[in-house]
């Protein structure tokens, strides 16, 4: 299957930082890959250079075998479509003043479609994450931090993306909402037939919800294989030490 993104040879600078220094992924639709890795691995910017918010200082980006560069106004738009962003922030960056309805609505009234088919989407995305619908009048503030965190998932799935990209979307929560978020992206996952980026420090979870791993180290991927390979027998020392310090191996 070709890949829905690519990136090829990433490198990302910030003044002296080489936060990427050659990078190659692909990443397919309907497929799980976590990304681990320590602090300052380079992570979070892998994400946002492979989502286009921010540009490569060299290397190549490709959107379902088509150069990101050549994609053109209408290719981008589908792309913000088709590949959707939970952050670990997501939940409170909902605007405290604008109802979770009218939140989950924003992407669709970019999109121009009409108030009613809107409202009946975000109905049914309120259905999918497991909310009322009847409380798409409430306010962020009248939610716990999961039922938030269900909202933001609401927000990306509206778009009907065919691929999630989730950097650290659960680290704020305790354990026991944090697997009910992962039981949910689950079952969306298989339901919609969404793949998943997972970008996590836990490994637990990375193992949990991901085909594919990928480790990072230092700007670098050192390794990306099936999930079972890389923990069964990760090949690289970084990657066994990474894991050991995670103390989490089956
Ligand atoms: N906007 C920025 N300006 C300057 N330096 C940056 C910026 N973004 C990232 N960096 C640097 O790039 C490197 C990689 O950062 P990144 O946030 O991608 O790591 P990460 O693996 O996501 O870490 P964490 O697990 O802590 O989230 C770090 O050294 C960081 O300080
Ligand atoms: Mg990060």
């Amino acid at each position: 299957m070709a890949a829905l993104i690519e990136g090829r040879g990433l490198v990302k600078r910030y003044g002296g930082v080489q936060a990427l220094a050659g990078v190659d992924i692909s990443l397919r639709a309907g497929e799980t890959t976590g990304l681990v890795g320590e602090s300052g691995s380079g992570k979070s910017t892998l994400a946002r250079v492979l989502l286009g918010l921010e540009g490569p200082d060299s290397g190549s980006l490709s959107f379902d075998g088509r150069p990101y560069d050549g994609l053109g106004a209408k290719g981008r738009a589908e792309f913000r479509r088709r590949v959707q962003i939970v952050f670990q922030d997501s939940a409170g960056a909902l605007d405290p003043r604008m109802s979770v309805g009218l939140s989950v609505e924003e992407g669709l009234a970019n999109l121009g479609l009409p108030r009613a088919e809107r409202e009946r989407r975000s109905r049914e995305a309120f259905d999918e994450v497991g909310l009322p619908a009847s409380r798409r009048d409430d306010y962020p503030h009248q939610f716990s931090g999961g039922q938030r965190h269900r909202i933001a998932i609401a927000r990306a799935i509206v778009m009907r993306p065919d691929y999630l990209v989730l950097d650290e979307c659960t680290a704020s929560l305790d354990a026991l909402v944090q697997s009910q978020i992962v039981g949910l992206l689950t079952n969306l996952g298989e339901r919609l037939g969404l793949g998943y980026l997972f970008v996590s420090h836990d490994l637990n979870l990375i193992a949990q919800v991901s085909r594919r791993i990928a480790v990072m180290r230092s700007g670098r991927i050192v390794e990306e294989d099936e999930a079972e390979r890389v923990i069964r027998s990760p090949r690289s020392n970084y990657a066994m030490e990474l894991f050991d310090s995670m103390d989490c191996r089956p």
